[in-house]
């Protein structure tokens, strides 16, 4: 018994210890910036990190436009946040970026309705759906995390411009570190190899390069783009993976942040003041950090851009 303590109080302390510096480390946006009169898109608004964006946006008194793809699921968000927050101002609008379709017609809407665009946050994202395709033959995970938002941003980019000084957030990831074997010719041909976590870690590079060049060609607007990587947060993501894993992964919840804290980089980038000079850079904890080894090949994002105009007119002609 005594021995047992002697091992427990430590693991407990070291544990306790963690979490302490977890929410030491943890950045918060401490903007005081009000949003009244200004309109934000967030896709998949409806949990998690994109919940907790679209509520601090509308708080501050946006239009906020939850852009999900279960409208029952999207609507309750919506209905949450204007008890929380008193905005009126927040729609739910059908999305779904596994159809190119549906980013189509979600964008010829917001142009023909919304007469100003400040604020698009290109959040929706899964993992661990390994090499299952999309109906269109794309692998699920990239069309969902990186092409459909690819079209979707490039739609509305007029609409963004005519708005000025308007920002465009990606939602990436650390995981774009751990890519392997990154080859922009092979983005859709990739066949299952290497391990299931790689097509995720493969779409959040694509974010952070499709960030990168979109900076690029933004320069001489006002619009300006980040990329950011929330931190480990526990949030509905995990849901999809096996029993015992979820059971894992809930336990270590306890040593991640909550959606909250993992919306405030997100949240940093889409409204503080003064980072325009950082257009196209990354971000984590509300600090720029320098880029990631394997996103500073000064030719891939082009060549990735290229790719993918290509790849996306192959569907949609
Ligand atoms: N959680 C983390 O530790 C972590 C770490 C690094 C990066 N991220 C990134 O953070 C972003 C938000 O993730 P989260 O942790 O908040 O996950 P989450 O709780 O699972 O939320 C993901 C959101 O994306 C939506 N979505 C999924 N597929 C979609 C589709 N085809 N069309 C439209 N919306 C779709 C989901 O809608 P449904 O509810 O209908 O499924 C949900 O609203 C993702 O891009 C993720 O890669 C998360």
């Amino acid at each position: 018994m005594r021995l047992l303590f002697r091992i427990l109080i430590p693991v407990a302390a070291i544990l306790a210890m963690f979490k302490l510096w977890l929410k030491w480390t943890t950045g918060w946006c401490r903007s005081n910036v009000r949003l009244v009169g200004k309109t934000a898109i967030i896709t998949g608004a409806n949990t998690g990190i994109g919940y907790e964006t679209a509520k601090d946006l509308a708080k501050r008194g946006a239009r906020v436009i939850l852009a999900c793809r279960d409208p029952t699921r999207g609507q309750k968000a919506v209905e949450k946040i204007v008890k929380a927050t008193n905005n009126q101002n927040v729609i739910f609008k059908h999305l779904d970026l596994s159809t190119f379709e549906s980013v189509i017609e979600f964008a010829k809407d917001i142009n023909k309705t919304e007469a100003r665009l400040d604020i698009l946050v290109n959040n929706a994202g899964m993992g661990f759906r390994g090499y299952l395709k999309a109906d269109n033959g794309f692998l699920l995970i990239m069309q969902t995390n990186y092409f459909g938002h690819f079209l979707l941003t490039n739609l509305l980019l007029d609409l963004m411009k005519k708005t000025k000084n308007s920002r465009i957030v990606n939602v990436g990831s650390i995981a774009a570190k751990f890519t392997e074997d990154f080859d922009v010719n092979q983005l859709n041909k990739y066949e299952a190899s290497g391990h299931h976590f790689e097509v995720y870690c493969r779409s959040k590079l694509c974010n952070l390069l499709f960030t990168i060049e979109l900076a690029d060609r933004l320069k001489g607007t006002s619009v300006t783009t980040y990329s950011v990587h929330p931190g480990a947060v526990a949030t509905e993501a995990f849901r999809t993976i096996p029993a015992v894993a979820r059971i894992i992964t809930t336990v270590l919840g306890w040593f991640m942040k909550n959606s909250l804290e993992g919306a405030q980089t997100t949240i940093y980038c889409s409204l503080q003041k003064g980072i325009e000079n950082y257009s196209g850079e990354h971000f984590e904890d509300c600090h720029y950090v320098s880029r990631y080894k394997i996103a500073q090949d000064p030719n891939l994002p082009k060549q990735l851009w290229k790719v993918t105009e290509e790849l996306i007119k192959t569907v949609i002609g």
